[in-house]
């Protein structure tokens, strides 16, 4: 009797704790036994009418995990640390635990755990909205979205990164990010979700070229038409000068639109 009245004052203050456990993924919740205690007893439960969902008495040989229903199958404990570990979390575990543990000195202490429960982030998505190359400079555009609702969105360029960017957020859940930077090199973002609890990161490299200036070398037959087309076109203006023939005018404008397409095409 005297042992139990001790053991009742030894108790120690309730210290509450909170933890963050992602959906279907494990969670340990943390006894915070002294890692001198070797424990007699552990019960762990939830509800003010404690409910025990997992609990150990020193000399059994398991501890008991499959008190509530709630949980069957999903809970470990560990004896020597007290340690709850809750597999493939689900909305409705997150509760308030408690953990009551006895040394077998006798010394007993209490412990409140608040579960919140989140969805773990997934990457979020990408696109181009548009990339062009305007006046030897790459303008660019890019989306930045998530599927996951209230989650903060934010483009970052990487560090080396030293040309214009503008960023909006016109949604919650879509960000853009505008750039203006120089060709033939690469364009870094980084798309950043968070949601106050976990972050996931997607990271996109741009780049734009500049054409190449077509070589007269490189496409032989495509000079020789032009020289052609110089040719005809050169003819065509003496003989309309010297004549000044209306249809005359209009076959030279044809013959300007046909090189002007020709060059197009290249
Ligand atoms: C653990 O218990 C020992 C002996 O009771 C004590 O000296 C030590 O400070 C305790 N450690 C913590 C972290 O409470
Ligand atoms: C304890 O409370 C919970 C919820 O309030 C209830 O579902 C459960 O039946 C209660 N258990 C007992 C033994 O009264
Ligand atoms: C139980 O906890 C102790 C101390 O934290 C640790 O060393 C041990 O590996 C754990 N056992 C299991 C089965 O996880
Ligand atoms: C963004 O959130 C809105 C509602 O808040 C939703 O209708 C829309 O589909 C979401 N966009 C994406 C890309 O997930
Ligand atoms: C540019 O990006 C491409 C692939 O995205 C990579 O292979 C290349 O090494 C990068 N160049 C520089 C200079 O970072
Ligand atoms: C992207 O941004 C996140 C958050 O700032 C950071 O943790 C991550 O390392 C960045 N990734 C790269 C490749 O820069």
């Amino acid at each position: 009797m005297a042992c139990v009245v001790l053991s009742f004052l030894t108790i120690l203050p309730v210290v509450m704790g909170d933890i963050t456990g992602y959906l279907g993924d494990s969670v340990t919740l943390s006894s915070g036994a002294n890692s001198s205690w070797i424990l007699s007893k552990i019960e762990w439960s939830i509800f003010s009418n404690i409910t025990w969902i997992a609990t150990y008495r020193e000399g059994t040989l398991h501890p008991n995990t499959d008190r509530f229903w709630q949980f069957q199958g999903r809970l470990r404990l560990n004896i020597s640390s007290g340690d709850l570990e809750i597999r493939d979390v689900r909305i409705g575990d997150a509760l308030v635990y408690s953990v009551l543990l006895k040394d077998i000195k006798g010394e007993q202490q209490n412990k409140n755990l608040r579960l919140t429960v989140t969805e773990r982030l997934s990457k979020p998505s990408v696109r181009k909205v548009f990339s062009m190359l305007k006046d030897s400079h790459c303008v660019m555009a890019l989306q930045c979205s998530s599927s996951v609702k209230d989650t903060h969105l934010s483009w970052e360029p990487e560090a080396a990164f030293e040309d214009a960017f503008w960023r909006r957020n016109p949604n919650t859940n879509v960000s853009v990010v505008w750039t203006s930077y120089s060709p033939n090199r690469n364009a870094t973002f980084n798309c950043t979700a968070s949601n106050g609890f976990s972050k996931a990161s997607r990271v996109v490299t741009e780049r734009c070229q500049e054409p190449d200036v077509v070589g007269e070398t490189r496409f032989p037959g495509i000079a020789f038409v032009m020289l052609l087309f110089g040719i005809v076109f050169g003819c065509v203006l003496t003989y309309c000068f010297r004549v000044n023939y209306f249809p005359c005018i209009n076959f030279l404008n044809f013959v300007f639109m046909c090189k002007m397409t020709c060059l197009k095409l290249l």
